[in-house]
């Protein structure tokens, strides 16, 4: 029989880290995008485990033989194939017509079509199959995000009862919002098999405590702090909130490589005698992008001496293509870089440079490094890593910081950055023209403390919060680097 080791870390997320792309009918892994991705990559990389997720493509590959084996990891990978109807129904529909807008408070985007629903728990049960297959039961199954809400449910029905825990890496929405959900009780009542819940934020927390009682009853809390205990329809479990994070080390140490210093001067060279501002975006419509792309336009039309000073690199990473909001936000997308270029360009300077695809890691840092401003602005995010890749990548600390109210980044980046409401064109541009002309030395204090904030609470803080928090309650989960404490830390 096969030894395995204690309390080994199984994640179950709907992607795996490697995603299979086609390309002239041959498979390509690729790493894979977002920001679940960027979070939880490093923190198997140390802790070794398995990862249980779908390699993003309907047709089955050999993914060990796909991927070089300079990039194999140390975890193991098992993938979950999806059928096409099941991605169209489960993954596009369900979890990205259904939760996704909802969970973003852009229900009118919502398309409740009750068989997204029927496949999206048909689907959570296979996800919670393959799990069941693969965990041994001193294993720790910890789930991730929105797409898998019930598999602790459907683990829990084959008779497991070890410990679950879940953590949400997008918003909560408000009980006003979340009320529209037509499934929302079966929701809650899933959400509660779990015995621990993680959340971005306070403010998320909140919603979701309210939520229940709105929907399922009393519910009785103990504790303060960032983890507390509720009891709800004979339910005991730990709900936390747990701003998720970066690998800060990782970072700032390939951000000053030399290959990456190298592309960024090249770059700036590129684009000389002006200031870049940087946004990186996934395409998706929570980004707020063409309300970025109009609040720069009025930041040329407020300031006109920012023409010819300024340029907007603007990065966006192909996302669900297949669903029409995201193919029509595209095509805007496309019209008005296409409209403001046409209105404001002037020989020697384009107003945006506009990419749109996946970018390697050297480029997404170089043009980390290279951009003197990032604009940071979705309409709401659950946490928003692109803020924080983005300081931690200005070894020089020299550079300034955008971000939107709505990110829940900035309940963390609040004092350093500046803070916009993204709908505000005025007050974006005011802020792109105060970033333009912030002094060196306020530039270098800002960034010098944003990073500090992001380097005490890194990726690593935060797998051991959440793994003490859950062992506070359940004894048998994967050791973390600290000894259990009772009390919370924020
Ligand atoms: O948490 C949101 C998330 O799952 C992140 O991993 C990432 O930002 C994005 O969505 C990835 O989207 P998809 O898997 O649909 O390409």
């Amino acid at each position: 029989m096969r030894k395995r080791s204690p309390k080994r870390l199984v994640i179950v997320s709907n992607r795996l880290p490697i995603s299979i792309e086609w390309d002239n009918g041959k498979p390509r892994a690729r790493h894979s995008s977002g920001g679940l991705v960027t979070a939880l990559g490093p923190i198997m990389r140390q802790r070794g485990g398995l990862w249980i997720g779908w390699p993003g493509s309907v047709d089955k590959v050999d993914l060990g033989r796909l991927i070089p084996a300079s990039e194999k990891p140390n975890y193991g990978l098992r993938p979950v194939w999806l059928t096409s109807d099941e991605r169209d129904k489960f993954y596009l529909g369900f979890s990205n017509e259904v939760i996704w807008p909802l969970f973003h408070a852009l229900q009118t985007v919502c398309n409740f079509d009750p068989e997204f629903w029927t496949m999206y728990r048909r689907v959570n049960r296979k996800y919670a199959q393959v799990a069941k297959r693969h965990a041994g039961k001193d294993d720790y199954i910890w789930v991730h995000d929105y797409h898998l809400i019930l598999v602790a449910q459907e683990l829990r029905r084959t008779g497991v009862t070890g410990p679950i825990g879940f953590f949400l890496h997008i918003p909560f929405p408000a009980p006003d919002i979340f009320v529209k959900m037509p499934w929302r009780r079966e929701i809650l009542e899933a959400l509660l098999e779990y015995d621990i819940l993680g959340f971005q934020t306070v403010q998320h927390r909140r919603n979701f405590i309210q939520c229940l009682r709105n929907v399922i009853g009393d519910v009785g809390l103990e504790g303060k702090g960032h983890v507390l205990r509720l009891k709800v329809a004979g339910r005991r479990i730990s709900v936390g909130y747990f701003p998720i994070s970066i690998d800060y080390d990782q970072f700032a140490s390939e951000a000053g490589a030399e290959a990456v210093s190298e592309m960024a001067r090249n770059v700036r060279q590129q684009l000389p005698d002006r200031q870049l501002v940087l946004g990186i975006d996934r395409l998706d419509y929570t980004k707020g992008i063409p309300y970025k792309l109009d609040a720069f336009r009025n930041a040329l039309l407020r300031y006109p001496e920012l023409r010819e000073r300024i340029s907007l690199v603007q990065v966006l990473v192909p996302s669900r293509a297949d669903i029409a909001p995201y193919h029509d936000l595209k095509i805007e997308i496309d019209r008005l870089v296409g409209a403001i270029n046409g209105e404001f360009t002037k020989s020697g300077w384009i107003p945006i440079h506009y990419i749109f695809r996946h970018l390697d890691r050297v480029e997404l840092l170089a043009l980390y490094r290279a951009a003197g401003i990032a604009l940071v602005t979705p309409l709401e995010d659950g946490m928003n890593l692109v803020a924080k890749e983005y300081c931690v990548s200005s070894v020089e600390e020299d550079s300034v910081l955008i971000l939107s109210e709505f990110a829940g980044a900035a309940v963390q980046l609040q004092r350093h950055a500046l803070i916009v409401n993204p709908y505000d064109r005025d007050g974006v541009a005011d802020a792109i023209h105060r970033a333009y002309h912030m002094p060196q030395e306020e530039r270098r204090q800002r960034m010098h403390r944003l990073r500090r904030s992001i380097q005490d609470q890194n990726i690593y803080e935060w797998v051991d919060d959440f793994l003490l928090a859950g062992a506070a309650s359940a004894p048998r989960l994967p050791a973390t680097s600290k000894p259990v404490r009772k009390a919370a830390r924020r």
